[in-house]
Formats: C-alpha cells, sequence, structure tokens
C-alpha cells in the first residue's frame, strides 16, 4: 500500500469512527419494537365475571339490622328490637307532605319528587313516611275495626312488622288526591312514573300487585321501599321484585 491509500485508509477509519453514533441519533434509536405480525398489540381488556345471586356483597349491608338499608321486614321478620326507633329521622322539603324519614331517605325523596317535576310537569305528594311502633299500633287497629283481623292482615302490618317503623318507606299520593291507598293509584302518572323510576333514587316498589304469596299484602302501588340506588337498580336490571326473592329468603304470606 502507498502512504497516499494508508493515509486515505487511516482519515476514512478516522471519520467512521468520529461519525458513528454513541447511544442517541436517528440510527441506534431502536424502533418500536415491531411485532411479528403487522397487526397492533391488542388493548387487554378484563374478563367478565359471571354473575352471581345476589350480586351485591352480603356482608356489605345486613337484612337483619332495622338500621340498615337492605332490611328484610316481612310478618316472618320483625323488627329486632320490636320497638326500634331510628337514628337520624328528619322531615323531607317537599312542597306536599311533611313525614319523617331516615336522613338519606328524606334526600332521595326530595330528588324523586323534584325530577318527578321535571319530567312530568306534575307533583306528588308524601301520605305517609316513619311511624313508631306506638303509631302502628293505632294504624293497624283502625283497619281490624273496620274490615276485620284477615283482611287488615292483607293492608296493614302489626306492630312492630312495618317497614314504616324503620323510616325506610313512604306511601305516596298524587296531586290533587286521586285514589289515596286504593289500588286505583296505580292508573295515576304519579304509580305509573314511581313503579318505572323509583329505583333511580334507591326505591322499590314493594308489594308488587303478583307477589301477595310472597310478601303477604295486597298490592300496594302507593308504597315505595327506599334500599339504596345499588341495590335498587340491580333489583330493577334482573326483574327481581321483592326483598324476599333478592335475597333468597322464605316467603311470608302469614305470621
Ligand atoms: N301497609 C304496609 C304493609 C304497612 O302497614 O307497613
Ligand atoms: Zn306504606
Amino acid at each position: 500500500m502507498s502512504a497516499i491509500a494508508a493515509v486515505l485508509v487511516v482519515a476514512i477509519v478516522v471519520t467512521l469512527v468520529v461519525l458513528s453514533p454513541k447511544g442517541s441519533g436517528p440510527v441506534s434509536t431502536p424502533t418500536a419494537s415491531p411485532t411479528p405480525s403487522s397487526t397492533p398489540t391488542p388493548t387487554p381488556t378484563p374478563t367478565p365475571t359471571p354473575t352471581p345471586t345476589p350480586t351485591l356483597d352480603p356482608g356489605a349491608a345486613s337484612i337483619d339490622d332495622p338500621s340498615s338499608y337492605w332490611v328484610v321486614v316481612n310478618k316472618r321478620r320483625p323488627l329486632n328490637p320490636v320497638d326500634y326507633y331510628p337514628p337520624d329521622l328528619r322531615t323531607p322539603q317537599v312542597p306536599y307532605g311533611a313525614f319523617d324519614q331516615r336522613a338519606e331517605v328524606a334526600t332521595a325523596v326530595e330528588q324523586m319528587f323534584a325530577a318527578f317535576l321535571a319530567e312530568t310537569g306534575q307533583e306528588m305528594e308524601s301520605i305517609s313516611g316513619f311511624r313508631s311502633y306506638d303509631s302502628q299500633v293505632g294504624t293497624y287497629q283502625g283497619w281490624v275495626n273496620s274490615l276485620g283481623q284477615e283482611q287488615a292482615d292483607l293492608v296493614s302490618a302489626r306492630p312492630g312488622y312495618s317497614e314504616h317503623q324503620t323510616g325506610l318507606a313512604i306511601d305516596i299520593g298524587s296531586v290533587p288526591a286521586v285514589c289515596s291507598l286504593e289500588e286505583c293509584f296505580s292508573e295515576t302518572a304519579q304509580a305509573q312514573w314511581g313503579a318505572a323510576n323509583a329505583y333511580r333514587f334507591g326505591f322499590i316498589l314493594r308489594y308488587p300487585a303478583d307477589k301477595t304469596a310472597i310478601t303477604g299484602y295486597a298490592f300496594e302501588p302507593w308504597h315505595f321501599r327506599f334500599v339504596g340506588v345499588e341495590l335498587a337498580t340491580d333489583m330493577h336490571n334482573r326483574g327481581i321484585t321483592t326483598l324476599e326473592e333478592y335475597f333468597g329468603l322464605p316467603a311470608a304470606p302469614t305470621y
């Protein structure tokens, strides 16, 4: 090799070393590791889990504790203690009716009445809410006096067995009043909207027309029971209409 050729070789080698990338720059930057196939890597999606019955954690709330929003009170399940008195009663601020409820229920009542007005232009009324053990003594006895005990037991709970004593139940009426506490109330806008929408506010229609053999009570299109939005929505979505069926409890047609 001539001297000139040797110099050229050295120059080329030096140039290549100087220009060679040092861990950065387009040459050394790893391209976004292409996958062998041309399809993009799919985003992992969670595998849906099967729906158990009930879907809600039964440990999250008690069906026995009268202060639980999930408490199940029926002819086989009296309140315990029988003279239970709710801890946080307040009167919902609604245009029609002034019956106490548990505080969270009162808020739900206010929201439900406001939504009914906004969506239909009509008002509904609270015609009953919390009733104490002593108050239910008079209510039940009044029905026994007018109907006899057998018929009274179809429409009124004995003291210590009423959902009204929990502060979680409300009886609604129409404005102006039509068919109050009568089966024909089911034909009113208030009853029909309530049956379709009450779950949005955490209520269920507790005594459906076709469930007397399970609940022990005649159809009460006015009686709604607060169970919280999560449970009410789950019951609505799955078409389960009684707490007895939802929680797998025995039917309670009689005491
Ligand atoms: N009317 C319902 C059943 C009650 O008395 O609680
Ligand atoms: Zn009622």
